[in-house]
């Protein structure tokens, strides 16, 4: 068997709240609404729930089992415990995508790690209230100068229009140490700790933030209609096209599209992600129940306050006009211009603008929400290293900090319009995923075999899996990612492919990808045989049938 130092999670409540905090992040509060609301309100629930019944909660099963069956032999990566369950080469490349995948997103997502911080820091200090101005009237345009100028969205370079290193490039100093010196600690010492303490005040925030939005009433006496029952209407009321009836929305495949996309990305599955964790879990942990907690931990702050914060609030101070272009400015548009515009027209108590308190709550929440995400998505390449090339701690966190450190820097110096960051998240963190998915499901489904694999999944199991569940993943699970990523490809593709052959910062972030990927892919074919040997060496130990291996 492997001779490194076996990690454990202390608690079972901490390999939870790991999980849940590793899906609950950006996803939950930024990406959920602006999704929702563009693709048919109410109406995107129907495919949201399906994708969710359908395939994200049998594959969060699916990743914990394999992951806790992987763990077995001694293996957490991706590519180690597919190799063990497939026993042949191409499942064990094939997970070369569990380190693709959260690597590359963790390239830019530690960047809007560390937009949330500089905000939350700006709220603290006041700066960002003294800037946005006192007129109404100029919130929303100051609101997009702040955020142009912080993050240096205007122009290529590490220094924005007025002058200066961009701000956001301080804080990105900070999130990245920060990220490195907990994963270094550890699973139980640095990850676990860490989401123990972060996801309750996560909560707390949340909760302040989502009372205080619930409360607005109906705040400008001139507006009667713009009040927060509207606000939720606006977001939750089922609807289509302009005289269409709102089912119409269900035939429109991007709304299909969209719910799905936005599943996987919120819960983290098809990362690789849950299967790095789960390795981390004893034998006979619960996994049943545990991923199933874990999930719906995640849909309730996605749904619940996700779901009731951003855009109600946007609705109450800047009516549909204002919510509608929030909602349609995206996952950064709707968090960092609009919301900040929103937070400024919170009335004053006692000469005291409310709104800077509740922007600080809300971008510290985010901030705690991403960190608790970007962790897990260093975890499973620094397991990889650890197993892959046989070195310690010390030298896979200094290497994964020099890989992730230069994927970063590409993104934050090519900051013109984001395009960097939009190219690497639409690739690894849309397109990857759902290929990852669709490799995983065949092989729990198929290769694994869902007998085999429920059998492994009730070991130490709370509750029962209801039994049509195996149909579930067997035919309908792949049926569905299949169609859906057909589609997804159909209406996406062309275009993304002409903006790379078009050259520029698109074409240079794909071959970032494409040289992590190469990297990965050599690392996997050296460790290869020794992973073997190991595996043999485990079966004849641990008394499994002889004759397994990869
Ligand atoms: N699941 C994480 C999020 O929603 C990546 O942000």
């Amino acid at each position: 068997m492997a001779s490194r130092p076996k990690e454990q999670w202390g608690t079972k409540v901490g390999v939870i709240l790991a999980v849940a905090g590793s899906a609950v992040g950006l996803g939950n509060f930024l990406r959920f609404p602006g999704q929702a609301a563009q693709n048919g309100g109410g109406a995107f629930m129907i495919p949201y729930f399906l994708a969710l019944v359908l395939i994200a909660i049998p594959m969060c099963w699916a990743e914990w089992t394999m992951g806790r069956y992987g763990g077995r032999f001694g293996f957490n990566s991706c590519p180690a415990i597919f190799g063990v369950i497939g026993r042949n080469k191409f499942w064990r490349f094939s997970g070369v995508l569990g380190l693709l995948i959260p690597v590359g997103v963790y390239m830019y997502y530690v960047y809007l790690e560390a937009w949330c911080l500089g905000y939350a820091w700006s709220y603290f200090t006041g700066d960002i209230v003294n800037q946005l101005g006192t007129a109404p009237a100029e919130y929303a345009s100051n609101s997009g100068k702040f955020f142009d100028k912080f993050v240096g969205a205007e122009a290529d370079g590490l220094t924005s229009a007025g002058g200066g290193i961009q701000s956001a490039v301080f804080f990105w100093l900070i999130t990245f140490t920060l990220n490195f010196i907990l994963i270094y600690r550890g699973i139980a010492k640095g990850i676990e700790r860490f989401c123990i303490i972060a996801m309750p005040i996560m909560t707390v925030c949340a909760f302040l933030v989502l009372i205080r939005v619930l409360t607005l009433g109906t705040p400008d006496p001139a507006h009667p209609e713009q009040n927060v029952v509207n606000g939720l209407a606006f977001m939750w009321n089922p609807k289509a096209g302009p005289g269409e009836p709102w089912w119409y929305a269900l035939a429109d495949a991007e709304v299909w599209l969209a719910a799905c996309g936005q599943v996987f990305f919120s819960l983290s599955v098809g990362f690789g992600i849950i299967v790095n964790y789960a390795s981390y879990l004893r034998q006979d942990d619960d996994v049943v129940l545990s991923g199933l907690t874990a999930a719906s931990t995640n849909e309730f702050f996605e749904v619940c306050l996700g779901g009731l914060i951003t855009l109600p609030a946007a609705f109450v101070f800047l009516g549909v006009a204002g919510a509608t272009s929030g909602a349609a400015g995206g996952t950064f548009g709707l968090g960092f211009n609009t919301l900040p515009a929103v937070f400024m027209h919170m009335p004053e108590v006692g000469g005291f603008q409310t709104g800077r308190v509740v922007g600080f709550l809300w971008f510290f929440m985010l901030f705690l929400a991403a960190i608790t995400s970007s962790l897990s998505m260093l975890q499973p390449a620094i397991a990889f290293l650890e197993e892959g090339l046989g070195i310690g701690r010390r030298a896979s966190v200094a290497l994964l900090g020099l890989i992730t450190a230069l994927g970063s820097f590409f993104v934050i110096y090519f900051s013109k319009g984001l395009v960097a960051l939009d190219t690497i998240d639409f690739w690894v963190g849309t397109a990857m995923i759902f290929v990852l998915a669709m490799v995983e499901v065949v092989l729990f489904g198929w290769v694994m075999g869902v007998e085999r694999g429920f059998e492994e999944a009730h070991r130490g199991a709370a509750i029962r899996i209801p039994a049509f569940f195996k149909f579930i993943i067997k035919y309908v699970s792949p049926t569905f990612l299949f169609v859906i990523f057909v589609m997804w490809c159909m209406n996406n593709l062309p275009a993304r492919i002409e903006g790379i052959a078009a050259g520029g910062v698109a074409l240079g972030a794909i071959m970032v990808l494409a040289a992590l990927f190469i990297f990965l892919t050599l690392l996997v074919a050296i460790a290869g045989p020794r992973w073997q040997a190991e595996t043999l060496d485990t079966h004849k130990t641990r008394g499994f049938p002889v004759g397994g291996g990869q």
